[in-house]
């Protein structure tokens, strides 16, 4: 319910991708320095998100208690820490009776840990008592109370307006797009099931929001997960999975174990071409313009203006190079156009006419490009069939 200047896809770690329901204070504190000394703080990955995990036991008034061998003194000292680095706190929690994971956590005693029946009391504690800035909301274990969506996380929202903090980042988490409500309610939503280090996961997530991209804008993004940079793919599939998260405008939370991240993974998440293309103030997400097979040409218009420069995905989702051939007229561009690859953070030769370039399996050119002209669609409309 964050209110004011314009916000962009939010930007910091989560602790589930690495390590479920396995996270403790040393680790969550551990993780916020190496947020700081990799310098990706600097780079604007400000939140450290506590994810599933932390539950402990709710007392005879029904308030919760954080996990009492993880946490041995409450999540309060976690977020004065990340505080005090200059950092944000997230927390998570579920609308219904209890979370995905602490179904499964065998430590956690399972029921009970979610908002339900408990609304206004863990939203106090948890975003005024303990001060966390930011909360992912799960429907895990709603599913089976047969509740209506968008009236619970309508309730939930009243509960963090009545917390009095204006300044609370919300992000809705089910495993598909919600419905054109939850632009009203979160900074972000989920669209997909979880993702994993695979490179089958990233491109069926791309798959999924390919036509999502009317639902994003104004301070509320689709949600494509957590980046699994840092975790075994390989090089190509990297720049296609943070790249794509770019492009798409989804939030960028890094996922992996920050204190060992491999060097060319620390670069790509801290490229600043490609984070100012995430950040974009337009705050758009990249629509398809173009498809053939596994190959996909995606437009965002960035810059503060739907002019002349646009940024310009060629993503080749299959096993195989790819060779695009693509006419500017498709791009709405047109005259001699100046690009600029903005993985590598080089420039490349200006193209006139038609774009042209091989792309290798799983991989993708992202770049911006620098018209001479903006074309209206409707002057190649007839010419041009979709
Ligand atoms: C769901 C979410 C994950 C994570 C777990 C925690 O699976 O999609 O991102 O939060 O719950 O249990």
């Amino acid at each position: 319910v964050a209110t004011g200047a314009f916000l962009p896809p939010l930007m910091g770690w989560s602790s589930w991708n690495t390590y479920h329901v396995n996270i403790n204070e040393d680790l969550i504190k551990k993780q916020a320095d190496a947020l700081v000394t990799t310098g990706l703080k600097d780079v604007g990955y400000l939140y450290i998100n506590v994810d599933d995990g932390f539950f402990g036991y709710r007392d005879e008034t029904g308030k919760m208690h954080a996990h009492s061998e993880r946490f041995p003194n409450g999540m309060k000292p976690v977020s004065d820490y990340i505080h005090s680095l200059g950092l944000k706190a997230g927390i998570y929690s579920d609308a219904g009776d209890n979370t995905c994971g602490s179904i499964y956590d065998d430590d956690a005693n399972g029921v009970g840990s979610g908002l339900y029946g408990h609304e206004q009391q863990d939203m106090d504690l948890y975003l005024k008592e303990w001060n966390y800035d930011f909360i992912k909301i799960d429907y895990c274990g709603a599913k089976e109370l047969g509740l209506e969506e968008e009236k619970r996380y309508a309730t939930i929202c009243e509960a963090i307006r009545n917390t009095g903090r204006t300044d609370v980042s919300i992000n809705i988490c089910r495993w598909a797009f919600p419905g054109t409500w939850a632009k009203d309610m979160a900074r972000s939503w989920r669209i997909s099931s979880d993702i994993r280090p695979r490179w089958s996961s990233v491109k069926h997530i791309i798959e999924k929001n390919l036509y999502l991209s009317a639902y994003a804008g104004e301070g509320h993004y689709n949600d494509m997960d957590m980046l699994e940079v840092g975790r075994g793919l390989t090089q190509a599939e990297e720049e296609v999975h943070f790249g794509m998260w770019c492009m798409m405008s989804s939030p960028l939370l890094v996922g992996c174990d920050m204190t060992t991240i491999p060097e060319s993974s620390l670069a790509l998440l801290k490229n600043k071409e490609l984070i100012a293309l995430n950040q974009d103030p337009l705050g758009l997400q990249a629509y398809v313009v173009q498809r053939e097979k596994d190959g996909y040409v995606l437009v965002k218009d960035i810059e503060r203006k739907r002019g002349k420069v646009r940024a310009v995905a060629f993503y080749n989702a299959s096993d195989s190079a790819y060779e695009f051939r693509t006419p500017l007229r498709v791009l709405e561009l047109g005259g001699m156009t100046k690009v600029r690859d903005l993985v590598r953070c080089e420039d490349m030769e200006s193209v006139e006419g038609e774009c042209r370039y091989t792309v290798q399996p799983h991989g993708v050119l992202i770049c911006r490009m620098e018209a001479e002209e903006r074309l209206e669609p409707d002057r190649y409309e007839a010419e041009w069939a979709y």
